[in-house]
């Protein structure tokens, strides 16, 4: 734990929502994260990856303590912060920031490029207005932008131009962790290369650490050291990125991999294809057993009936009961 960063044990998180029956006053309660742990190292990128809706948003989100928790403990540079109050939470939010998974929705349309940049520090209180002013223009270089660009609004700019201001605002206030949630999921094929460089690079300049959320494994092969793989709100398999990306253990894993093609005809033909059947469950009613049972190939009796623990295999943590 000395030399994690951020590390969570057995992290929850359960939205309450109403139920759809009309004039039904039923609550039921979304297990959006359901009992996760790992830590991330200083300087490490940690891909996080799975299908749309299996929890990566809220589980980044409620990391660095946008969500309150359900349950489970979050540590932050050594700190507790499960139940930090806003107060508490003040300087260790400074050190961790978000770049969001929406260019188009996260910047606010009425705030110029420099207003929106210089926000953080403005919550944080850092610097005079002459300041603040001659940092945007340092990290609107910094991420590829014109000093001009500082009197514009979002909707002058393009998807990469304002990922680059997103990214601008993150890096404002000096963190040191970053979480990345889906940064170039919304954009070009072309741009996305160019801004995943980036992020490399500036983790390299300013020693940062990223939890990396994409829903695609071959997204986040190359910039991540290690990747974690979840499903259903659970955290299925976890492992240096290389070894994952090659040789997946986990049922699930080798079915999201094989959904991705190869850019080799001869290695496309020899690759065998594990069709994931069926639809993903509710994370309202998740079955009883291993959450991915339903739609498993390999499964067996014990798949239904009990929750595989994580167990440590070959240097990766595994969650199946296939792996004595
Ligand atoms: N505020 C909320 N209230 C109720 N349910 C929520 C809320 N936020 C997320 N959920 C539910 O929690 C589950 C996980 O959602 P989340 O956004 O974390 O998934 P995701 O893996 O980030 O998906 P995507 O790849 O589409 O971004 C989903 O079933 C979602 O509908
Ligand atoms: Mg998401």
């Amino acid at each position: 734990m000395a030399d994690n960063i951020l590390e969570i044990q057995d992290l929850k998180k359960y939205f309450p929502v109403k139920s759809r029956k009309i004039f039904s006053r039923e609550r039921q309660v979304v297990h959006a994260v359901d009992g996760v742990s790992f830590g991330i190292r200083r300087g490490e990128v940690l891909g996080l990856v799975g299908e749309s809706g299996c929890g990566k948003t809220t589980l980044g989100r409620t990391a660095v303590r946008l969500y309150k928790p359900t349950g489970g403990k979050i540590f932050f540079d050594g700190q507790d912060i499960t139940n930090a109050s806003n107060r508490e939470l003040i300087p260790v939010k400074k050190k961790m920031q978000i770049i969001f998974q929406d260019p188009y929705a996260s910047l606010n349309p009425r705030l110029t490029i420099g207003d929106i940049i210089s926000e953080p520090m403005r919550i944080h209180h850092i610097g005079t207005k002459a300041e603040q002013e001659e940092r945007v223009q340092e990290l609107l270089n910094v991420v590829g932008l014109k000093p001009d660009h500082i009197r514009r609004y979002p909707n002058e700019f393009s998807g990469g131009q304002r990922q680059r201001v997103g990214i601008a605002r993150a890096l404002a206030v000096n963190p040191s962790f970053i979480m990345c949630d889906e940064p170039i999921s919304a954009l070009d094929v072309s741009i996305q290369a160019q801004i995943i460089n980036m992020l490399e690079e500036l983790r390299d300049k300013l020693n940062l650490t990223y939890l990396f959320v994409a829903h695609d494994l071959s997204m986040v092969r190359h910039i991540s050291d290690r990747i974690c793989v979840m499903y259903l709100g659970n955290m299925v398999e976890c492992g240096p990125s290389e070894e994952v990306y090659t040789h997946p253990m986990h049922p699930y894993t080798k079915a999201l991999l094989s959904a991705v093609p190869i850019p080799d005809p001869i290695r496309t033909r020899e690759q065998k294809r594990t069709l994931l059947e069926g639809e993903i469950p509710s994370p309202i009613n998740p079955p009883k057993g291993c959450p991915f049972c339903t739609r498993c190939t390999c499964k067996e009796k014990i798949c239904m009936e009990v929750k595989p623990p994580v167990k440590e295999v070959d240097g990766r943590q595994i969650a199946c009961h296939l792996f004595p």
